[in-house]
């Protein structure tokens, strides 16, 4: 099933504070320097197209102590318990600068109701790296860099779900959701260089039709972090004119946005919300 909600934090005190991927520096080494109005504008547009969209958005207040956390698909994973109660797995960060980013979602989901879920002893950085396919309920998992392949074994286990665990092998491609992304339940794309030839095998084996989205162009543009909001309807990064036309062709509604200031951290649409 497609969500109908989705979380989103505010960008309040975003910005590049630190490099904990390889996006995060300039071509002198530099850290990046976000923009902070034009990240908030750019935030702002893409909430407005979400609810636009027909999406509900909650928004959790960013907090300038963490500066990351408006990337807020990393720190749960969302599913509903094998009774259908909501459920919050918690994350459990790789990196100490972004550790303290997920008592805020705990707080978050208690209040809500949720049932919370206390995180894998091993590191596991949540929608980031473990990607669902909501019309066929698999997902796909991606270890390497930031999860561990053994945090999906409890993932299976609560989720009563089979998770496909996908080997990352490009530092660029740190995450699972920067390099694959699923648009229905036949079709993804992903960018054949973040992945061993055993993780290339197994996406072919899951996807009727799997775009291939070249490096440099995920690498510009995060293509490859686009979000599906419904198996038709994409919302991403302004793209290349080929992948546009690609998408297109098979029937998709693009929503292209601006996400440079985002970038500038290494993350773009999938990566600033969380599905509910
Ligand atoms: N600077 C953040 C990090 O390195 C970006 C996270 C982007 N999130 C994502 N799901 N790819 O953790």
């Amino acid at each position: 099933m497609w969500p109908n909600a989705i979380l989103m934090v505010s960008p309040r005190g975003y910005r590049v504070d630190y490099a904990i991927n390889p996006h995060m520096i300039d071509t002198s080494g530099k850290l990046n320097r976000v923009i902070a109005a034009l990240a908030t504008a750019q935030w702002s547009a893409l909430q407005e197209l979400y609810e636009t969209l027909g999406l509900k958005v909650e928004v959790l207040e960013g907090d300038s102590e963490f500066p990351d956390m408006v990337f807020c698909a990393n720190q749960t994973f969302p599913f509903a318990g094998s009774d259908g109660k909501k459920t919050i797995l918690l994350s459990n960060m790789k990196n100490k600068e972004r550790r303290g980013e997920v008592a805020y979602f705990e707080k978050w989901a208690r209040v809500r109701g949720y049932r919370v879920v206390p995180a894998p002893e091993v590191s596991f950085e949540g929608g980031g790296d473990a990607i669902w396919n909501f019309e066929t309920n698999e997902i796909f998992g991606g270890y390497g860099f930031r999860s561990e392949q053994r945090a999906y074994d409890l993932v299976e286990d609560l989720t009563g779900r089979p998770v496909h665990r996908l080997q990352l092998c490009d530092p660029d491609f740190y995450h699972l959701d920067t390099c694959f992304a699923v648009l229905r339940g036949d079709t993804a794309v992903y960018v054949e260089e973040a992945f061993t030839a055993e993780g290339v095998d197994l996406l072919k084996s899951k996807f009727a039709r799997l775009i291939r989205l070249s490096k440099p162009e995920a690498l510009k543009t995060f293509a490859g972090n686009c979000f599906s909001i419904n198996g038709k309807d994409i919302v991403l990064q302004k793209c290349s004119e080929e992948f546009r036309r690609q998408l297109t062709e098979l029937g998709f509604q693009l929503h292209e946005v601006e996400t440079s200031e985002f970038l500038k951290a290494g993350g773009s649409v999938f990566c600033m919300k969380q599905t509910l």
